[in-house]
């Protein structure tokens, strides 16, 4: 099946799609950043992967950044839009036309906290238990129906880097093998719901 991820950031978790896209069936048609200094072009770049800038500030409206990214993605037909650290709201526009196709990772366990600073949220609340959560995006932001997620223990006196990077570790793991459910046909979504081998998650 074919690809396209979308970044803002680092682009770890494209690294670990990346690494393993043989053994998902995935390949990565480009790589689309809205942020020129992200460090995920360079990874994708190193994997020959064709990328995309598309800079949001060089827009008037959420609505023609929206357009442009959609144009860019299209262009590539891809079967699966991958969210990895992208960090855009999305017009309902947008997120209706990709529906059903587009993921997203995020670091809680959803439906808690979502939105940013996860970690320091999670700390400030007395939280036991973190972790990532791996949905379908729909228009609610960080609200579409939960496929997967992997929890951990918050440690005492964990910082928020601590946590974040135990976090990561666990993204690393859960997201390749979510798209692997995808690009096996297993995992679709059907009036809402996430379905696995035709169970509801
Ligand atoms: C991850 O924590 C992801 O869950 C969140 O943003 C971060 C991106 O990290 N949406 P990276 O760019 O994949 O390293």
């Amino acid at each position: 099946m074919r690809g396209v991820v979308l970044i803002s950031g680092s682009g770890s978790n494209l690294q670990s799609i990346i690494d393993n896209a043989d053994n998902i069936d995935l390949t990565i048609s480009c790589v689309i950043s809205n942020k020129a200094d992200a460090y995920g072009l360079e990874r994708a770049k190193q994997a020959g992967i064709p990328q995309h800038i598309i800079e949001h500030t060089e827009f008037s409206s959420r609505e023609e950044f929206d357009q442009a990214l959609s144009e860019t993605i299209d262009q590539y037909s891809p079967n699966i839009v991958i969210l990895a650290g992208f960090m855009r709201i999305l017009t309902s526009e947008f997120t209706q036309k990709y529906c059903g196709k587009m993921l997203n990772i995020h670091p809680s366990l959803l439906p808690k906290f979502q939105g940013l600073n996860t970690h320091q949220r999670v700390i400030e609340a007395g939280e036991s238990e973190h972790g990532v959560s791996i949905h379908f995006v729909t228009e609610e932001l960080d609200g579409g129906p939960v496929i997967a997620q992997s929890n951990i223990p918050v440690l005492e006196d964990e910082d928020v880097k601590s946590l974040a990077a135990r976090v990561l570790v666990e993204e690393h793991k859960l997201y390749p093998k979510v798209i692997h459910w995808f690009t096996q046909g297993r995992l679709k979504l059907d009036n809402g719901n996430a379905i696995l081998d035709g169970e509801i998650l």
